[in-house]
C-alpha cells in the first residue's frame, strides 16, 4: 500500500472512495459537513432516511453523490463525538479496510485524521491508521498453496489535511506508521512460522539478511562453540536436548554518534518450547512455536529503526535455542554455571526462558548500555495477572520503567508495572546452588523477573513479559507483532533526548 498526504478541498478530489466520519445521532464530521454542503445536503438527506445514525462500527457505502468528485463515499460510524476512544477509532479503520476489501475502488481518500480519538492529534490518527492498514494487509500464507486472499483493490490511501503546512508532518506520520506496521508484520511472520522452519539457525540467517539490507546494521552470530568459550552454560543447557543448534544473535544498528552508549533489546528466542524433560501437557502445545516472539519483536523493532534511520545506537541480542526432551537433555536437579559465574539448579526445565536470557544479559554488559530492555514470553502467570491486553513490566530503574510505560501509552501498546523486591527474590533459594530457576507457584512473573535481576545489576534494566500479548489463540490464532510499537516509540523517545 502507498500512503500519501494532501491538502485542499475534499469535495473536489478525484478518488475511488472518499472516507468520512459520522458521529452519533447523525452528526457530521467537519469533512462530511463540507461534502454535505457541496452536494446540497445529500448526506443529511440520506442519513435522515435512517440507514445509519453514526453509532460505532456502522458503515454505509454511497455511490455517485452529485456535486462531489469522488466515485464513492464511505461513511463510518464513530459513536459519541465527545468520547471518541482509541478502540472506536481503530474499529472504524478496520471497518474501512473490510469494506474496501470487497469494493472496486482503486484508491482511497481518507479524512479520518480530522477525527482523532480523545487526547490524540491528527498526526497520531494518521500514524495509527497507516500502522493498522499495514498490519491488516498481513497474511500468513508462506506455508499455504493459495496466497493473498481477500486483499483490497485499492493500492493507495491519501490522507486529507487542512493546510499545506500540515502536509509534511502528515507525511512523517505516514512514514512512522508504515515502519511500525512493517516491523510488526516482520515480527508476526517470524512468530507464525512453525518450529520446524523457524529454528535458531533460521533466526540467525534472517538476522544476517536484515544486516545486508541496511548499511547502518551489522550482524554477528555466535555458534555453540563460541558460546562455550564465553562460558554460557545456562543458555547452552536449554538446547542440550535438541538436534537444532543454539545461536546467540547480535545485531548492531549505528545511527548515533560513535561514542554514544547504545540502548539494548534482548529478546527470548526459544523457537519451540516443549518444556523439556519437565514436559508440557499436549493440549495447545503447538502454540509454543510462539516462544520466540520476544526475539521477533527485536527483529521488527530493529527493522523499523533502520528504515526510519533514527539517530541512535541500538543493539539487539537474541539468545536462540529449542527446548526439547532427549537422552542428554537437562534434567530437573541438574546444576549449571552461567556466564556470570553464578550457578543455577534447574528444578524445572520448562522455566527455560530465564536460562537463555541470563547469559544474554551478562553478554550485554560489554556494550556499556544506556539501557537494556528484555522482551520475553516468559510466564503463564503473566496471562493470569494481566490477561491478553497489557504487557507485564518490571525493572531496576524507575526512570527507564516510566519511559517504557510512557512509550506504551503513546504507541497504544501498553505495559503495566508489577513490583520487584527482596521478599520475592528469596523464593529463588536453592539448597544446592546459588539459585533455583523457579520460585514456587506464587507471583510467578515476579520471581522470573527476580531471577533476571540477578544478572542485570550493572546497568539500567526493564523486563517486558509478553506471554499474554504476543499472540492470539483460538480462531484468530497468530502472532500480534506486539510490543514492536512500544519498543520503536521507546527508541524514538531516547533518540530525541
Ligand atoms: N514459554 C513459557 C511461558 C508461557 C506459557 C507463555 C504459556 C505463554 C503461555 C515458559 O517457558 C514457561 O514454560 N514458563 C513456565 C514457568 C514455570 C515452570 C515456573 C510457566 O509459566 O508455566
Ligand atoms: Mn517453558
Ligand atoms: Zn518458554
Amino acid at each position: 500500500m502507498e500512503y500519501l498526504v494532501k491538502s485542499g478541498k475534499t469535495e473536489s478530489q478525484q478518488t475511488g472512495c472518499l472516507v468520512l466520519g459520522v458521529f452519533e445521532k447523525r452528526r457530521l464530521s467537519e469533512a462530511a459537513k463540507q461534502v454535505d454542503t457541496a452536494s446540497k445536503g445529500q448526506l443529511t438527506a440520506i442519513l435522515g432516511k435512517g440507514d445509519m445514525d453514526g453509532a460505532a462500527g456502522q458503515s454505509l457505502m454511497l455511490q455517485e453523490i452529485p456535486g462531489v468528485s469522488a466515485e464513492r463515499i464511505l461513511l463510518l460510524g464513530l459513536g459519541k463525538e465527545k468520547s471518541l476512544t482509541e478502540r472506536v477509532y481503530r474499529e472504524a479503520v478496520q471497518t474501512m479496510f473490510r469494506v474496501l476489501s470487497t469494493s472496486g475502488a482503486r484508491d482511497v481518500l481518507c479524512t479520518l485524521g480530522e477525527t482523532a480519538p480523545k487526547g490524540r492529534d491528527r498526526n497520531w490518527a494518521i500514524r495509527d491508521a497507516v500502522q493498522q492498514v499495514e498490519t491488516l494487509l498481513y497474511r500468513f500464507d508462506t506455508c499455504k498453496s493459495k496466497k493473498g486472499n481477500g486483499l483490497p483493490n485499492a493500492k493507495k490511501i491519501t490522507f486529507m489535511v487542512p493546510t499545506a503546512a500540515d502536509v509534511a508532518p502528515g507525511r512523517d506520520a505516514c512514514k512512522l506508521g508504515l515502519a511500525l506496521g512493517r516491523g510488526m508484520n516482520l515480527a508476526r511472520e517470524l512468530g507464525d512460522l512453525p518450529g520446524n522452519i523457524c529454528t535458531p539457525v533460521y533466526l540467525a540467517e534472517q538476522a544476517k539478511k536484515l544486516g545486508k539490507r541496511f548499511k547502518g546494521l551489522t550482524v554477528e552470530t555466535l555458534d555453540e562453540k563460541a558460546m562455550e568459550k564465553l562460558g554460557m552454560g545456562s543458555l547452552l543447557s536449554v538446547g542440550y536436548g535438541s538436534r537444532q543448534e543454539s545461536r546467540l544473535i547480535v545485531m548492531q544498528y549505528k545511527g548515533g554518534g560513535k561514542s554514544a552508549e547504545p540502548h539494548l533489546l534482548v529478546g527470548k528466542g526459544v523457537t519451540f518450547d516443549t518444556g523439556g524433560v519437565s514436559l508440557k501437557p499436549g493440549a495447545g502445545m503447538d502454540e509454543m512455536k510462539f516462544d520466540m516472539c520476544g526475539a521477533a519483536s527485536v527483529f521488527g523493532t530493529i527493522q523499523a529503526v533502520a528504515e526510519l534511520e533514527l539517530p541512535i545506537n541500538l543493539v539487539g541480542i537474541v539468545p536462540a535455542a529449542e527446548n526439547m526432551p532427549d537422552g542428554i537433555a537437562t534434567k530437573p536437579g541438574d546444576i549449571i554455571t552461567s556466564m556470570s559465574g553464578q550457578t543455577i539448579e534447574v528444578l524445572n526445565t520448562d522455566a527455560e526462558g530465564r536460562l537463555v536470557l541470563c547469559d544474554a544479559l551478562t553478554y550485554a554488559e560489554r556494550f556499556k548500555p544506556a539501557s537494556v530492555i528484555d522482551i520475553a514470553t516468559l510466564t503463564g502467570a503473566c496471562i493470569i495477572a494481566l490477561g491478553h491486553h497489557k504487557h507485564g513490566l518490571m525493572g531496576n530503574n524507575t526512570s527507564v520503567v516510566n519511559k517504557v510505560l510512557a512509550a506504551g501509552r503513546m504507541a497504544a501498546d501498553e505495559a503495566w508495572q508489577l513490583p520487584l523486591g527482596e521478599e520475592y527474590d528469596e523464593q529463588l533459594k536453592s539448597n544446592f546452588a546459588d539459585m533455583a530457576n523457579i520460585g514456587g507457584r506464587s507471583a510467578g512473573s515476579i520471581t522470573a523477573a527476580q531471577f533476571l535481576a540477578r544478572f542485570t545489576g550493572k546497568y539500567k534494566w526493564a523486563h517486558l513479559d509478553i506471554a499474554g500479548t504476543a499472540w492470539r489463540t483460538g480462531e484468530k490464532k497468530g502472532a500480534t507483532g506486539r510490543p514492536v510499537p512500544l519498543l520503536v516509540q521507546y527508541i524514538i523517545d531516547q533518540a530525541g533526548d
